[in-house]
């Protein structure tokens, strides 16, 4: 039986198999291994720090998740079809493995910020005021 994401285990399960199912997926693994040449040692605990901040209010993730994709977004484009893997991957694996109402509120929370990043980082207006 599934349980909602109560503390920061479920966190940890969650994000480490996004990040498994992230790296063996065609269209955006070669961006984490071989553009970005992710260091998971050291990207994994920040993301747990940063859906732990976003999920339980608690201030813990020091940092700008837009200067870092902006960075990368002038490597390779994060375009609609990445966002949308990203999100799709995002959703199966919280359903895989959580059902609730914290469960619905990541997916949630995902999706503007998924929605905002993509539109932030395709408007030239924005791009110019934050590099
Ligand atoms: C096309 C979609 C996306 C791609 C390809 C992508 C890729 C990456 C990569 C390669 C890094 C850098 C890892 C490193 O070098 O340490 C990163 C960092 C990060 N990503 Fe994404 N990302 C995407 C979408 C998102 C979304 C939608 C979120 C939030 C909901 C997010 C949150 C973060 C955060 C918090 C960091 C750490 C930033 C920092 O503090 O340095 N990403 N991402």
């Amino acid at each position: 039986m599934k349980n909602d994401i109560n503390c920061r285990e479920d966190i940890i399960l969650l994000v480490d198999t996004f990040y498994n199912k992230v790296q063996k997926n065609n269209k955006i693994g070669p961006i984490f291994t071989e553009v970005a040449k992710v260091n998971w040692a050291h990207h994994l605990p920040k993301m747990y720090d940063f859906w732990e901040s976003i999920l339980f209010g608690k201030a813990i993730y020091k940092g700008n998740p837009m200067l870092t994709h902006f960075a990368l977004n002038n490597k390779t484009p994060l375009k609609e079809t990445e966002f949308n893997t990203w999100k799709e991957i995002f959703f199966e694996t919280v359903d895989e493995l959580f059902t609730g109402q914290n469960a619905e509120i990541i997916k949630q929370k995902a999706q503007s910020i998924a929605d905002l990043m993509h539109f932030k980082l395709n408007s030239p207006k924005q791009r110019i005021n934050i590099v």
